[in-house]
């Protein structure tokens, strides 16, 4: 099966879940020849570059943050909401790194993040049955028969809105922003009196120390542009491989084919079947990959997706994302863990505590912030007991101050989901919850760090 040779349109002849049904096929096809005309949003070397930090996270030298919006949507495209989620990304991952000594990967859930796979593909409200929202790259969200017919059209736009925001992350990372010297002035804008914000005012301070000391000895921000700018990669769940594929080069220098629509891709964990076509396509690209790994996961089923997807054992190819839920992470991450490390591959292991932790509360989809907090405990133990790295958080999460996630420092109940409700698809940490979140995984992490550190006493002494 996957000694077939490979092309960017090898997977069309692959069963193949979660399409759109486009009914106007001409028009689908011109907006695939448009798009494969179009420039690469992002490039192969800068894939490459991200492969070699990861291939540091699964030696377990630095750890991957990757978080965002569940569905980047166009009516809240903005440059203050893109600038709000970068500015709490980066006070999170400036957490991770100085309270737990460790580099940082920064992945966001951005610039493609549009497409949306789903549990039915209809959807019924009172006598009415339509198709299923999929993502503003696929139907509108509105719940009239127009809204949810597939627009190809919709691709071209998805694709104008990438690369605007690419351009303002670009800027934001290598244009001052995200200079650490800014640590105090990402505070601004940021709701002040809050357990967090105190937290993370002493980190500044420590930074703003830190730095101070540097510039004392002679080593300032000029000559070290790690200090100046940091390293932002984009990633999205690969799902509308149409798109994906008009979007599919062969890079110039290497001869291989790289996605320029993103510098990562994750395969969900509805469409990780390994002979259907969201598998074939992603055999084939060299990117980094994700793979989102659900509780119907059996550790045979995983070795033989890594055999398809990484049959080269490649450092830094493949991140498993576990999806478990709070109440179910010890039932199947340990046997996934051991499978992997008996077949001897070390990917990186992330945890997404998002998806296996939704509920509904007073009519609306929401997240309690303990069972986040708990399955990402859970994760660190597990891995503590296997001998494995815990490598990475993978979040749904807004640099807004929503309400959609129960729980965190302000106990927000069922009753506050209602006032600042705007997904549009599932519940996002708030900035002060996903701050939260950081110091958790900090502390999880220096707790590691430290274990490590001091092997344990021989017993024969
Ligand atoms: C998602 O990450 O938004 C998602 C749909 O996840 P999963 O495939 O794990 O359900
Ligand atoms: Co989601």
């Amino acid at each position: 099966m996957t000694a077939e040779r490979w092309s960017p349109e090898s997977w069309r002849k692959r069963p193949i879940e979660q399409v759109p049904v486009y009914t106007d096929q001409a028009a689908l096809a011109d907006v695939e020849r448009q798009l494969a005309g179009f420039p690469p949003l992002v490039f192969a070397g800068e894939a490459r570059k991200l492969k070699k930090q990861l291939a540091r996270v699964a030696a377990g030298e630095a750890f991957l943050l990757q978080g965002g919006d569940c569905a980047e949507s166009f009516a809240e495209h903005s440059a203050d909401n893109i600038r709000d989620f970068l500015r709490v990304f980066l006070q999170m991952a400036v957490v991770m790194t100085f309270a737990a000594a460790s580099p940082v990967v920064k992945v966001g859930r951005i610039a493609g993040q549009f497409a949306k796979p789903r549990s039915a593909p209809t959807e019924k409200r009172g006598g009415l049955e339509l198709p299923s929202y999929r993502g503003d790259i696929v139907n509108d969200a509105a719940f009239t028969p127009e809204a949810r017919i597939p627009d190809p059209r919709r691709q071209l736009e998805a694709y104008r809105q990438s690369a605007a925001t690419l351009n303002l992350l670009r800027a934001f990372a290598t244009g001052g922003y995200a200079n650490l010297e800014n640590a105090h002035r990402w505070m601004l804008g940021f709701v002040n009196d809050t357990p967090q914000s105190g937290r993370y005012q002493e980190i500044a301070n420590r930074i703003s120390e830190t730095l101070g000391f540097m510039r004392a000895i002679g080593l300032d921000a000029e000559q070290h542009p790690e200090l100046r700018q940091t390293d932002f990669y984009t990633s999205h769940e690969v799902l509308l491989l149409g798109y994906e594929q008009a979007l599919t080069r062969i890079d110039s220098t290497t001869g291989d084919p790289y996605l320029t629509s993103g510098h990562l891709v994750w395969i969900g964990d509805r469409t990780r079947q390994p002979d259907h076509a969201h598998v074939e396509f992603c055999r084939g690209i060299k990117n980094p990959i994700g793979v989102k790994c659900g509780p119907s996961l059996k550790p045979d089923a995983l070795l033989e997706l890594l055999d398809i997807l990484d049959p080269q054992n490649e450092p830094g190819r493949i991140t498993l994302i576990g999806r478990f839920g709070a109440d179910k992470i010890g039932d199947h991450l340990p046997a996934l863990l051991r499978a992997v490390k008996k077949s001897g591959r070390t990917p990186v292991w992330s945890i997404d505590p998002m998806h296996g932790n939704t509920i509904t509360a007073a009519g609306y989809k929401t997240r309690p912030f303990d069972k986040i907090m708990s399955e990402i405990r859970s994760f660190f133990a597990i891995h503590r007991a296997e001998g494995t790295y815990a490598g990475g958080v993978h979040l749904e999460m807004t640099g807004k101050n929503v309400t959609e996630c129960m729980g965190g420092a302000r106990a927000l109940s069922e009753a506050d989901l209602a006032e600042s409700y705007d997904t549009a698809c599932d519940p996002r940490l708030n900035a002060e919850q996903s701050i939260e979140v950081a110091f958790l995984v900090a502390e999880l992490l220096k707790t590691e760090r430290q274990a490590r550190a001091t092997p344990a006493v021989d017993a024969a002494e």
